[in-house]
């Protein structure tokens, strides 16, 4: 299923976004099988906010929920690398099994901050999983345990992944074909894209 607007196309559509999901679950599980530890899945705000309620849904035993909220120091471009906290862990995560859920993992600044400071509170684990790797953004290597879909460097939005805040609701990835277009005129395309893709059926659910 594809829909084109010119400035959007759909990359994955939902039943696929669920399959990889229900897959992703499973081989987590099977990577613990055994452990006993709670598992806490640290939920990275906003973006894997849609991507972390359906892999809970697919998954046993004693999992936890926590949520970090990070943003790159807008001040300091010379210092690309460097993050803040904006919301840290309510709980205490010493020997626990940490699962950072991320929405996706394009330079590896985020991720390989995260993992510094999570591994220095003393959990038993820590492993990633990440919706979407664009791995040829990379800049700092980082592992990523488990991935959805590799992604070549584009822009998407959709399934939690957002554009100026908008579009994280879409059940769909979507790829942004013509950003320019999209940050020069941010009100026009969500209504034309919305009626686009209504016209030519692509589900945004029931
Ligand atoms: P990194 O530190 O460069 O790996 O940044 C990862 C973060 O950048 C993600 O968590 C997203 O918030 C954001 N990001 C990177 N690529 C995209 C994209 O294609 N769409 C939406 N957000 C993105
Ligand atoms: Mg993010």
């Amino acid at each position: 299923m594809v829909a084109r607007s010119g400035v959007f196309e759909v990359i994955v559509d939902a039943s696929t976004l669920e399959e990889r999901v229900r897959r992703l679950a499973s081989s987590i599980e099977a990577g613990r099988s055994g452990a006993e530890t709670p598992l806490v899945a640290v939920g990275i705000l906003k973006g894997s906010t849609l991507f972390l309620a359906d892999l809970l849904r697919r998954m046993h035993g004693d999992v936890r929920v926590d949520f970090m909220s990070i943003s790159p120091y807008a001040s300091a471009p010379d210092h690309p690398g460097k993050v803040r906290i904006l919301k840290d862990l309510d709980t205490d995560v010493a020997g626990k099994d940490l699962l950072i859920v991320e929405d996706i993992v394009d330079t590896g600044l985020t991720l390989s901050y995260l993992r510094k400071t999570l591994g220095s509170r003393g959990p038993r684990s820590v492993s990633t999983v990440a919706l979407l790797d664009k791995r040829v953004r990379r800049i700092v290597p980082v592992p990523v345990e488990y991935v959805g879909f590799e992604i070549a460097d584009v822009f998407v939005v959709g399934y939690g992944l957002d554009f100026q805040g908008r579009y994280r609701n879409l059940r769909q990835l979507l790829e942004v074909r013509d950003v320019a277009r999209l940050a020069a005129d941010p009100l026009l395309p969500a209504g034309s894209f919305l009626d686009d893709n209504l016209r030519r059926g692509v589900s945004f659910g029931p």
